[in-house]
């Protein structure tokens, strides 16, 4: 379906409304999402990415709908990865001469996965453009590990539209299009959720983009992303949101996260959870059962606290795997200036506690000092210590 953004650009792209999970089972979607492609349609045609690769031969027969794809004169790939890339190889069967606009990795990624199918590349760098006539150019800025080391953004002259691929996406379906449109609270929600879990890695290389971007003293009057709804009502406020998501950001929030298997560390954490609230009151606390909670969701809520407590009971000298999993997940997410304490209950050998602040400071966090390690079910001397650990975590 071919819906118009501004003047003759359009979106071509596909509205996922039943996606579930994303990077295999890695990334939950709640809301749906979308891959969105655009049509430029000046004195050049041009086609800014595709869809994932289950929607290609609907999406190149919904293509054919828009435009007589012999008139396409480029394709510009923004990024490689499969849900922009995945429909090349039934779009490029029509068209098989269509010269592809891309950066030399995103060459490698595609030819990677597809293999080498005499794809017409033409490798661009930051600042090289392409005239698509009526006065108007395509500029192109290399966005390199933002998230891929193929990405990149590109920018239409005239219109001041910024195709910004990954960044400022969220998963989340909305067919109305455009960010006024979308519900308020999903929409900023999925794009920190978005941010946190897939960029918040190459946070520095965020604030030195955004630096960049805005040393190019372009007006952008739009922003198209790859994912999600298109920012045209005050583009720049998810610009402004990402230099301060990219800025170790933080909220005055703390984060409890756990698993048990006979109740004991879940006792602990609930009573942290109350002694926050009793320490400060105008601090937010979020407690969840690692194993019963989804990982995504869990880690937006780190990305905005200030702290955590992290619980496992010691099981075979080791902790429970739901927190192990957790935890390496935890550290790929390179969160920084954030405290971490941990606690947890044992039977004899009791390592749990030892081995979580071990974790937890190899993910990156301040481990403050004072534990909790209760042995059998937590009494009132265990109890006791929990005022300790959560005084050294708001401190
Ligand atoms: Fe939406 Fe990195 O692909």
């Amino acid at each position: 379906m071919k819906k118009q953004v501004k003047n003759n650009v359009s979106w071509v792209g596909y509205i996922d409304w039943e996606l579930e999970h994303f990077h295999g089972d890695d990334y939950s979607i709640m809301n749906g999402s979308s891959q969105n492609a655009y049509l430029i349609e000046e004195e050049k045609t041009v086609l800014v990415d595709t869809v994932w690769a289950p929607h290609r031969f609907e999406f190149v027969e919904s293509l054919k709908k828009a435009v007589n794809l012999h008139k396409i004169d480029f394709i510009v790939m923004n990024h490689g990865e499969v849900d922009h890339s995945g429909a090349l190889t039934a779009l490029m069967e029509e068209i098989p001469g269509t010269p592809i606009y891309c950066t030399a990795n995103a060459v490698n990624s595609i030819k990677g996965q597809y293999g080498d199918r005499g794809w017409d590349f033409h490798v661009v760098k930051t600042g090289d453009s392409l005239d698509v006539g009526n006065g108007k150019k395509l500029i192109f800025v290399e966005m390199k590990m933002l998230h891929w080391p193929d990405s990149m953004a590109t920018y239409l002259t005239g219109d001041n539209i910024l195709f910004s691929m990954d960044a400022f996406g969220q998963h989340f379906a909305v067919e109305e299009m455009f960010n006024d449109k979308a519900n308020q609270c999903l929409l900023m929600k999925e794009a920190m959720k978005y941010y946190a879990n897939i960029l918040n890695p190459f946070s520095p290389l965020v604030t030195n983009k955004l630096k960049e971007i805005a040393g190019l003293g372009i007006q952008i009057d739009m922003i198209a992303p790859a994912h999600g709804a298109i920012w045209r009502d005050n583009p720049l406020q998810i610009v402004e949101k990402y230099g301060q998501w990219a800025a170790q950001y933080q909220e005055n929030q703390v984060t409890i996260a756990y698993d048990t298997m006979w109740e004991g560390t879940t006792k602990l954490a609930h009573e942290i959870a109350r002694e926050i609230a009793r320490q400060s009151p105008d601090t937010v606390v979020k407690l969840f059962n690692i194993a019963k909670s989804d990982k995504n969701e869990v880690m937006t809520e780190v990305f905005k606290s200030k702290a955590i407590a992290v619980g496992s009971p010691t099981v075979s000298n080791d902790i429970l795997s739901s927190v192990s999993g957790w935890l390496a997940f935890l550290k790929q997410l390179k969160f920084k200036n954030k405290k971490g304490a941990a606690f947890g209950c044992y039977g004899w050998s009791g390592e749990s506690v030892k081995i979580l602040k071990e974790k937890l400071k190899d993910a990156g966090f301040k481990v403050v000092e004072p534990e909790v390690r209760s042995q059998w079910n937590p009494a009132e001397e265990d109890f006791a210590k929990v005022p300790a650990l959560v005084k050294a975590l708001l401190e």
